[in-house]
């Protein structure tokens, strides 16, 4: 079993690495929320603050790195370079999924990594849901908390990736009670993330009840995991698959939409994922509600370059979120939160017609 998860979690880096697992392009709808340039910003550019506090943390910017990998001997060099990277910019990091080494205790050393290059980065354990609902409960999840002395714990939904493998788990029965067990009984927030096809609001208000402390979005509009799943059927040569993979290529709620549903209705701090790239995507998903950002793909790729790459990605990134916060005349985070963002397109239409007031993000500090 552990080998065949490790196999699988190979396949999905390499296939990352090689193939275009993204959403088609403008899926994300980040294209459709549009800042209002201030021409008189006056704030100065030098004494803008990234830094924030989410989970009792203090983020130098609210940036993370989203669950990747773990599990294989490549996945402990990715871990430690982006733990090392994330160590020294003051941002956290989310490891993938814990499943291999806890079937398999050699496996831990992937895992392990992330803590010893990131003693202080806010580190997050991970565990799919349907693993709880096959018999994982409170007893693996504290191991995986253990593993890398995690600050909090990621519980991840992936039913389109599920149905779109060959050795797909598609039965979810159950599964929001056995969240919610583990939110209330673990010490640590459990954090319930999407993997690609976002989260609505009325999923996350009832995550909310469950008595889970965060939720990740992972909206449309990035990683493809229906994508991921074509390419490896292309490869095994199955026809139905494949078909199965192309057409929920797109699959799911848009990343900016997702952030609005989730964050106009639940009182829990919100991470938006799904497509950020750049410091403008991270600015948009702040200002349409989240609390922070994170993003997989792209660090995947500068990880394997090694920590310089994956350093200077990160810290690209939020130059470019300092350069929006200038231009919004943003001095902090929670200004950047409240500035008025206008939402337009097919986000708008469906933003409204699901009934939430995307007028008010436009009014926002009177005009
Ligand atoms: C190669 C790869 C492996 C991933 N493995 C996991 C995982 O084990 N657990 C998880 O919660 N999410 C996993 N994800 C999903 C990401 O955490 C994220 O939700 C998704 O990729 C969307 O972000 P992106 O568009 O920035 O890549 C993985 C993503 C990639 C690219």
């Amino acid at each position: 079993m552990a080998e065949k998860t490790r196999k699988r979690k190979s396949e999905h880096i390499s296939i990352s690495l090689k193939n275009n697992v993204q959403a088609r392009e403008g899926t994300t709808g980040f294209e459709n929320a549009l800042f209002i340039h201030k021409a008189l910003p006056e704030i100065d550019r030098q004494q803008i603050d990234l830094s924030t506090t989410v989970f009792d943390h203090k983020f130098a910017a609210p940036l993370i790195v989203g669950a990747i990998t773990g599990g294989t001997h490549e996945a402990t060099k990715i871990n430690a370079t982006i733990a090392e990277a994330v160590e020294e910019l003051g941002l956290g990091m989310g490891v993938g999924s814990q499943r291999a080494a806890l079937e398999d205790k050699k496996l831990e050393e992937s895992f392990i990594v992330a803590r010893k290059k990131a003693p202080t980065a806010f580190l997050i354990a991970n565990i799919g849901g349907v693993q709880l609902v096959n018999g994982y409960g409170l007893k693996e999840i504290k191991k995986a908390i253990e593993m890398i002395e995690a600050d909090a714990l990621a519980i991840h939904l992936n039913a389109l990736q599920e149905t779109a493998q060959p050795e797909g788990q598609t039965n979810f029965t159950g599964i929001l009670e056995k969240v919610s067990h583990i939110a209330e009984e673990l010490d640590k927030p459990v954090i319930v993330k999407e993997t690609g096809a976002g989260i609505a609001a009325e999923e996350a208000r009832k995550m909310e009840s469950a008595g889970v402390k965060g939720i990740d979005v992972s909206g449309a509009g990035g990683t493809s995991w229906a994508a991921v799943e074509y390419y490896r059927a292309k490869e095994l040569q199955d026809a139905s698959r494949r078909r199965i993979g192309e057409l929920f290529w797109d699959w799911g709620i848009p990343t900016a939409v997702s952030i609005v549903e989730a964050s106009q209705t639940v009182n829990i701090p919100i991470i938006a994922s799904g497509g950020v790239r750049n410091g403008v995507d991270v600015a948009k998903a702040l200002a349409l509600g989240s609390d922070l950002t994170s993003l997989s793909q792209p660090v995947l790729c500068a990880a394997v370059k090694g920590v310089g790459e994956t350093r200077n990605m990160l810290s690209l990134l939020m130059d470019e979120l300092r350069n929006v916060m200038f231009l919004v005349g943003a001095e902090s985070i929670g200004t950047l939160c409240r500035a008025p963002v206008v939402i337009v397109g097919k986000t708008a239409e469906w933003l409204r017609v699901r009934g939430f007031d995307i007028e008010s993000y436009a009014r926002r500090g009177g005009n």
